[in-house]
């Protein structure tokens, strides 16, 4: 096994006149989590799409369990597995048959095949559905099967787009839970999400990515470093956030953000302090493409 799972070098891809990848260099290390944390249209689905070579890019490299996404695609779609791709599932079978049927094709025998289809079955809440037809599914029995269909069978690398849209809690939960497991069993995990709180919980390692490029790469505690130490908050007697300000931790850089808040002069309003939320971590990351709001001089870490 290659030590980096997935290597992306200057990679650039663009639709039209749209620039959408605008030359992302990425390295994951094998049998961690990482996670494309970014808005909608930041190009997350570009580049999952490109790493499982289902999109060409226009310049720069990407390689995946070692295996070239442009010379070497055979190798590359041996190696991996993908969500979203509802072309798998066949409409006139049933949940359970379409899951047996991919985990006879992932290499499982008959016996096996079956208790596999089963565990799946089991774990995403599709006991009712097993023995529909896929075509009478409802729109989350679907997106469930789905899921359980990329985790049929256990390739070196993993592709998860937005794993988590349309699932209830109970599913999320089990798809957290299958995550963690197959990173400890040494697969590769590349997901991407708008929700910064999955990026924190699961992933070793986070890229944030706007505008088609990588704006911050690091583990979640060096993402919240470069925001600040501690946030500042102040409150008025409803309990509603009136302020928050991001510091640097230091007792001068509190002391500095208390004064400005004392200044603010909100009758009966109290003061707390708390760790940066991923949240504030991708706001003062995105908004500095944007520095002439207030918004962006909000969030001006205070030294
Ligand atoms: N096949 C395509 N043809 C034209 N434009 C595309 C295509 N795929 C994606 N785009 C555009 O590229 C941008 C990034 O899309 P996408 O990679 O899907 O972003 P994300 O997954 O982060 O929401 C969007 O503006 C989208 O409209
Ligand atoms: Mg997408």
């Amino acid at each position: 096994m290659a030590a980096n799972a997935i290597e992306v070098s200057d990679l650039r891809k663009s639709f039209g006149d749209q620039c959408v990848l605008d030359g992302i260099d990425l390295r994951v290390q094998a049998g961690t989590v990482f996670a494309l944390l970014g808005p909608n249209g930041a190009g997350k689905t570009t580049l999952i799409n490109i790493l499982a070579t289902l999109v060409a890019p226009d310049s720069g490299t990407a390689s995946v369990d070692g295996h070239d996404v442009v010379a070497d695609r055979d190798s590359v779609k041996r190696a991996i597995s993908l969500t979203g791709q509802s072309a798998a599932v066949d409409e006139v079978l049933t949940g359970e048959e379409n899951l047996r049927m991919m985990a006879r094709l992932s290499g499982y025998s008959a016996p096996d095949a079956r208790a596999r289809a089963a565990e799946l079955i089991e774990r995403f809440d599709l006991a009712d559905a097993a023995r529909k037809r896929v075509r009478t599914y409802s729109g989350g029995m679907r997106r469930r099967l789905d899921l359980a269909i990329s985790l049929v069978a256990t390739p070196p690398v993993i592709f998860l787009d937005e794993p988590r849209t349309g699932l209830d809690t109970r599913s999320r939960q089990t798809l957290w839970t299958m995550i963690l497991g197959l990173a400890a069993q040494g697969i590769t995990i590349f997901l991407t999400t708008q929700y910064l709180e999955e990026a924190d919980l699961l992933a070793d390692r986070i890229a944030v990515i706007d505008h088609g490029r990588v704006v911050a790469q690091g583990t979640a505690a060096e993402l919240k470093g470069r925001v600040g130490g501690e946030v500042v908050e102040l409150r008025n007697p409803d309990d509603e956030i009136v302020r928050e300000l991001p510091t640097d931790g230091t007792v001068q850089g509190l002391r500095t953000a208390i004064d400005v808040l004392d200044a603010a002069s909100v009758p009966g309003a109290s003061v707390s302090i708390r760790k940066p939320s991923m949240d504030d971590v991708f706001l003062a990351l995105t908004a500095s493409h944007d520095t002439t709001t207030a918004a962006a001089e909000e969030l001006e870490v205070i030294r």
